[in-house]
C-alpha cells in the first residue's frame, strides 16, 4: 500500500541497510518520505541509497558514539531542511548463559540496543522543533524472557521504558516515542535460524496466530506510528508477534548449543 501520508516529512532511519529497517526505509519513501540512512555498514547503506534515489541519503554510523549519532542527525538537516521522523532499529544480539556472561559482550549489546536509541532520541528531539514521531526498536523479548538471552532481552526491556520516559518529557513538545516489539522476523540477524527448521517449528508452535511476520508487516506498523493517523497515541509498547507473547519463547541456547556444541554467539 503506498500513498503520500508522510510527504514532506524526513526521516532517519537506524540500521536502515537491511531487514526491518531496509523494509521501513522502502515504506516511507513509497509514503512520499526523505530518508536518511544511518548504519555501521557505511557502504551497504550507500549502495541502498543509490539504488533507491534522490529521496534517500545515507552516512556510515555507529550508534553507540555520540559524535556520529550527532553528525547524522546534522548531515540530514543540512540535506533535506529538518527531521520530523526517527526510527531507532540499529541492534544486535548475543546468547550465552547469566553465568558465562561475559561484561564486554554484554555491554556492547547495551550501548547498541539501549544507549544508541537513547543518543538517537537526544539529537532527533533537538531538531524537531515543530514536533515529531520517534519508533524504537525493542522486541517481543522486552516481555517474555528467552534463556541465555539475558543482554537482549534487558537491552529491549530497557527500551520500552525509555519509549515511557522520553514519551513523558517529549509530549509537550509534540513528539511522540513509541516501541515496537516484534516477534520472529527473517533477516540477516535471524537467517541462521532457517538452518535449524526446529527451531521455527518451535516458534510457530508458540504463536497463537498461524501467519509469519514479514518486514513489510513490521514497515506497515513503523509508517503507522511514523504518521499522523497515531496522532495519540505515544508511550506504547507495540507488540507485532502473532500473540506469541501469550505463550512461551523457545529455548534457543539448548538448540545452538546442540548444533554447534558451544554455548554462547553473538551478532
Ligand atoms: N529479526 C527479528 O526477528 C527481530 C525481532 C525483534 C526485534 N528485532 C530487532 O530489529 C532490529 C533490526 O534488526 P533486523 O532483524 O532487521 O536485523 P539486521 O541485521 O538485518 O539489521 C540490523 C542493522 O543494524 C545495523 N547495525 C548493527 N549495529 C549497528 C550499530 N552499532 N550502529 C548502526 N547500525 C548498526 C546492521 O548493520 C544492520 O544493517 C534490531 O534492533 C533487532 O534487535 C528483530
Amino acid at each position: 500500500m503506498t500513498n503520500g501520508r508522510l510527504s514532506g516529512k524526513v526521516a532517519v532511519v537506524t540500521g536502515g541497510a537491511s531487514g526491518i529497517g531496509l523494509a521501513t526505509v522502502r515504506r516511507f519513501i513509497a509514503h512520499g518520505a526523505q530518508v536518511m540512512i544511518g548504519d555501521i555498514e557505511g557502504d551497504r547503506a550507500a549502495e541502498v541509497a543509490t539504488e533507491l534515489g534522490q529521496a534517500v541519503g545515507s552516512r556510515r554510523c555507529d550508534v553507540s558514539a555520540e559524535s556520529d549519532v550527532e553528525a547524522l542527525f546534522e548531515e540530514t538537516q543540512n540535506r533535506f531542511g529538518g527531521v520530523h521522523i526517527a526510527f531507532a532499529n540499529a541492534g544486535i544480539g548475543s546468547f550465552a548463559p547469566v553465568v558465562d556472561a561475559e561484561v564486554p559482550d554484554w555491554m556492547r549489546v547495551l550501548e547498541v540496543n539501549l544507549v544508541g536509541p537513547l543518543l538517537t532520541i537526544k539529537h532527533a528531539a533537538r531538531r524537531m522543533d515543530k514536533g515529531g514521531s520517534i519508533v524504537l526498536t525493542a522486541s517481543l523479548n522486552a516481555v517474555q524472557p528467552a534463556i541465555g538471552m539475558s543482554a537482549y532481552c534487558c537491552s529491549k526491556a530497557g527500551l520500552a521504558m525509555l519509549a515511557q520516559v522520553a514519551a513523558l518529557e517529549l509530549g509537550p513538545k509534540g513528539i511522540r516515542v513509541n516501541a515496537i516489539g516484534p516477534g520472529l522476523v527473517r533477516t540477516g540477524l535471524t537467517d541462521g535460524m532457517w538452518l535449524m527448521p526446529q527451531i521455527v517449528e518451535e516458534f510457530d508452535e508458540n504463536a497463537p496466530l498461524k501467519t509469519s511476520t514479514s518486514t513489510e508487516d513490521v514497515a506497515n506498523l513503523v509508517a503507522f506510528l511514523a504518521s499522523e493517523e497515531s496522532s495519540s497515541i505515544s508511550g506504547t509498547l507495540q507488540l507485532i508477534d502473532r500473540a506469541a507473547h501469550t505463550m512461551r519463547y523457545p529455548n534457543l541456547l539448548a538448540r545452538f548449543t546442540d548444533a554447534t556444541g558451544t554455548g554462547s554467539q553473538s551478532s
